[in-house]
């Protein structure tokens, strides 16, 4: 409710009509909110180019004195009001806190006094990034977001303005670094999903608590922001399902390899007609483990790294990749949208699609072909009772994997699935789930080929 009365009061502000931010030849005068691991390096990359149309003048956080960093030039003013940067004359905050509140409020009111707001933050741009970016326009001001997907990767200024002239329809890719640390360690080593995530957690690659990377709540917020810049659609981040990584075993890549794929969190949306009705337009979006050819370039991304890929009707597929994280490589995704304001001298050319729609359909499933894994109390019958059950929903089996070794109490074996759509797999599963040889529940995996 708060946050809605100060929109409205920013929405009521008089607006300066489009004006310039500052004079041609004057630099753009940064204020940087939040001085954390993205907020420094920041500041480093702004101090270092002497030449640069940038300047920092403000810098703003709790508990100021303890951030002083005696590096920077004394000429910026630190503070912990952050008022001190809405009433000063900095064209942009930069907004580097994280969260949606105080953030989105902070974001709301710098767009209110005037200025042009760059932020990293994607939790708010998933959830706010339309109506921030019509405040913005509205007010004659900027918001730039690059930075909130896939680090320093471009890839929202590659969809957006390299891709603008392409009707896409598709955006998929590998969006969380932690995940795919601890799922490429897994297949290199053919360690366990907790000592891999462990690994992580010692080397600074996942949080104490590694819910929102392992669950997919974090490439989720970013496939919405993908979705909105890329493919026009506004949706909202409760529709997209996502599952978490945990549920891998080593030995899913065991059979992945026997099946020439690896396994890899994967984001994809995809925009299509609903049937019969062709002026609807209906998203299929998940967030989700997969498996993926092991020749594909996803499976080639390794380690912390993030791959963003978009399809359009007209130039195909285009690949961003490279390190979606960390304090360095994000901070070049902010400071590079400080350049396109800089250049643009504050022209608001809108960063999300003015017309972005809402579809009439979001589902998460995908028709295509499935990996399911069971580990059962072995006992003659097992494969014609799942048979029986897949037939009935007529999901044909493409191929039966059973690796030696396996004890009887706990035999761990793999069926394929030939195309089907994931929502009667799920529904043939809750029946298959109330069978009585299962010893941990069915893992069912899309398999997606590129
Ligand atoms: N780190 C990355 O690799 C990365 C990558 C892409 C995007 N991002 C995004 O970048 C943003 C910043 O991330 P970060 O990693 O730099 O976070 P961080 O290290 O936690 O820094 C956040 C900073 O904001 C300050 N802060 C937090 N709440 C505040 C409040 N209520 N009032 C005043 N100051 C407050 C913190 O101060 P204290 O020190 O007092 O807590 C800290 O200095 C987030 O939106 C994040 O999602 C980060």
């Amino acid at each position: 409710m708060a946050a809605k009365s100060r929109l409205t009061k920013a929405r009521t502000a008089k607006a300066p009509a489009l004006r310039p931010a500052r004079d041609a030849g004057k630099k753009l005068k940064i204020g940087v909110a939040g001085f954390g691991t993205v907020g420094r390096s920041v500041a480093k990359l702004l101090c270092q180019e002497p030449d640069s149309p940038l300047l920092l003048t403000h810098i703003y956080n709790r508990n100021i004195q303890r951030k002083k960093d005696p590096s920077l030039p004394a000429s910026i003013r630190w503070t912990e009001k952050f008022e001190d940067l809405l009433s000063s004359d900095v064209d942009v905050v930069v907004e580097l806190i994280g969260g949606l509140e105080p953030a989105g409020a902070w974001v709301r009111r710098a767009l209110g006094a005037g200025k042009s707001v760059v932020t990293a933050n994607k939790l708010l741009i998933s959830e706010s990034g339309p109506e921030l970016a019509d405040l913005a326009r509205k007010m004659g001001r900027r918001i730039e977001f690059g930075a909130s997907v896939a680090g320093g990767i471009p890839a929202i200024i590659g969809i957006q303005e390299g891709l603008a002239g392409d009707r896409l329809y598709r955006i998929d890719g590998i969006l969380n670094g932690t995940c795919n640390y601890i799922l490429t360690r897994m297949e290199a080593s053919g360690t366990s999903f907790h000592s891999a995530l462990k690994e992580a957690q010692e080397l600074g690659f996942a949080e104490a608590d590694p819910s929102a990377d392992i669950d997919g709540l974090d490439a989720r917020a970013k496939l919405v922001i993908l979705a909105q810049a890329g493919l026009g659609l506004r949706v909202h981040s409760k529709q997209i399902p996502c599952r978490s990584i945990a549920m891998i075993a080593s030995v899913d890549f065991m059979y992945a390899r026997e099946l020439d794929c690896s396994i890899r969190q994967i984001s994809v949306a995809e925009k299509s007609v609903v049937q019969n009705s062709p002026r609807r337009v209906r998203l299929a979006a998940a967030v989700q483990p997969a498996l993926i050819p092991t020749a594909s370039l996803m499976a080639h991304a390794q380690g912390s790294q993030n791959i963003v890929t978009a399809t359009g009707e007209f130039s195909g597929r285009t690949v961003f990749s490279g390190y979606g994280a960390g304090g360095d490589p994000t901070a070049v995704a902010v400071v590079s949208d400080l350049y396109a304001i800089a250049r643009s001298a504050g022209a608001p050319p809108g960063a999300l699609p003015k017309t972005a729609e809402v579809p009439a359909e979001v589902s998460g499933g995908f028709t295509v072909p499935h990996y399911l894994r069971f580990v059962v109390k072995d006992r003659p019958g097992i494969v014609a009772a799942l048979a029986t059950i897949l037939a009935k929903y007529h999901i044909s089996i493409d191929a039966l994997l059973q690796k030696p070794g396996f004890p009887h109490s706990a035999l761990s074996f793999v069926m394929t699935l030939e195309s089907c759509d994931s929502a009667v797999i799920n529904q043939a599963l809750e029946e298959i789930a109330h069978l009585d040889f299962h010893v941990e529940p069915p893992l069912c995996l899309p398999i997606f080929s590129e």
